[in-house]
């Protein structure tokens, strides 16, 4: 099996194409970007010699013909707005490439390589709806619920893109012998540490809570400061009272971001009626999440009924924190040390479709370094080189759990 790692990058320069926003992307969710590059990765697949489909939640999905097990090898390729252009797109073009070096090679092995783009992961309608679907975990009332920003249904979105209807594909117990995820770092560890390679050893737990706060709206200039009903400012304090209260109750790895606020009806010469925030917050212990998420509960109590404004916060989601599989990461390493690869066994600060896999099926994940450290943002990069040596390892992991490969 020879990786053609010219085509690799060629794929991922293409794939940055769609919904390009200077050095990034701006491709969330089943916009026309999404779907065209969804489209894209449909027809490369199929190219490949991989039976591929579109399924029923927008998983992109590629089965290897004629063979009874695989290793699954994906990640996403939606992304979250002006992001970056390798978050999730170079795992599953990892997989693309192995799965095509595999049939190049005349598929002497009776292990596929079956590949998958697992559909909104950034959650611009419910983070990780691809994988959770995909293993089972998408509730009716989860899938019903699911809105974006705008209070679109992520129904209507699939209905819009042409997928409602169709079927979903699943994962296979008897089938998928390991999943894999190459991923970029999306961080600063590997570049300090001067390592190339991280061995995933588990993946923090994540909840999303919408916090509300239900007020009047009035003019801005005549109504006396003591008779507003400020949903504004209400949401202001309680957002600096949760900072101090989260510092109470934090362990040393929490983390936490109000990453959008929205004041209705959004004017500066009218007390806001209504004010929203999401808090997002991260922990490897699901303890330390509970006592966070106690604290976002207890501060909204407290806050409710002052100044005639009410406060309530609603859980969106949560995903437990998950460990990788100790055998496969094992492997990774030995990939990695026979490349002279330095390694670095780190967890991850991020969420990926992994953390979904993991509960069902033998799944690792690698990392290679981001330049800076930076993710989530259009200057997201790293060195060419890098990306081909994680290719490299991931398919030395692959090639060592069926050593005919
Ligand atoms: C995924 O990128 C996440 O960690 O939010
Ligand atoms: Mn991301
Ligand atoms: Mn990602």
């Amino acid at each position: 099996m020879q990786i053609n790692y010219p085509r690799l990058l060629a794929d991922l320069r293409h794939l940055a194409k769609f919904g390009q926003v200077g050095t990034g992307v701006h491709r969330l969710s089943f916009t026309p970007e999404d779907r065209e590059a969804r489209h894209w990765l449909l027809q490369r697949m199929t190219e490949a010699g991989l039976d591929a489909q579109i399924d029923g939640i927008g998983n992109v999905y590629g089965q290897s013909k004629g063979v009874a097990k695989a290793v699954l090898i994906g990640s996403h390729t939606d992304s979250v707005p002006k992001g970056g252009w390798l978050d999730g797109a170079m795992g599953v073009l990892y997989g693309l490439e192995i799965a095509r070096a595999r049939l190049e090679a005349g598929a002497q092995t009776d292990l596929g390589i079956d590949v998958i783009s697992f559909a909104d992961e950034e959650g611009t309608y419910r983070a990780l709806a691809g994988s959770l679907s995909f293993c089972g975990h998408l509730s009716e009332a989860d899938f019903e619920a699911a809105t974006n920003q705008h209070g679109k249904t992520l129904r209507a979105a699939l209905s819009e893109a042409g997928y409602a209807g169709r079927q979903r594909v699943t994962l296979d117990p008897s089938r998928h012998v390991a999943y894999l995820e190459g991923h970029i770092e999306q961080g600063p560890r590997l570049e300090t540490e001067g390592k190339k390679i991280g061995v995933v050893t588990g993946i923090v737990g994540i909840r999303r809570l919408q916090v509300t706060c239900t007020g009047q709206a009035d003019h801005a200039g005549t109504t006396p400061m003591l008779l507003r009903k400020d949903a504004g400012s209400a949401l202001i304090k309680y957002c600096h009272n949760l900072m101090q209260r989260f510092a109470q109750v934090r362990s040393a790895n929490s983390v936490w971001n109000f990453g959008h606020v929205a004041f209705e009806p959004g004017a500066s010469n009218v007390v806001p009626s209504t004010a929203h925030v999401l808090v997002e917050f991260r922990d490897p212990s699901e303890a330390t999440l509970d006592r966070m998420q106690a604290e976002i509960q207890a501060a909204a109590a407290t806050a409710n009924g002052r100044g005639g404004v009410g406060v309530q916060a609603t859980e969106l989601m949560r995903v437990s924190p998950a460990e990788m599989d100790a055998k496969l990461a094992a492997m990774i390493e030995v990939a990695a040390r026979g490349r002279g690869a330095p390694t670095l066994r780190m967890p991850s600060g991020a969420g990926h479709d992994a953390m979904v896999l993991t509960r069902h099926v033998p799944t690792a994940m690698l990392f290679i370094p981001s330049i800076g450290g930076r993710s989530h943002d259009i200057a997201e990069d790293s060195d060419e080189a890098d990306i081909c040596l994680g290719i490299d390892v991931l398919a030395g992991t692959v090639r060592a759990l069926n050593p005919t490969a």
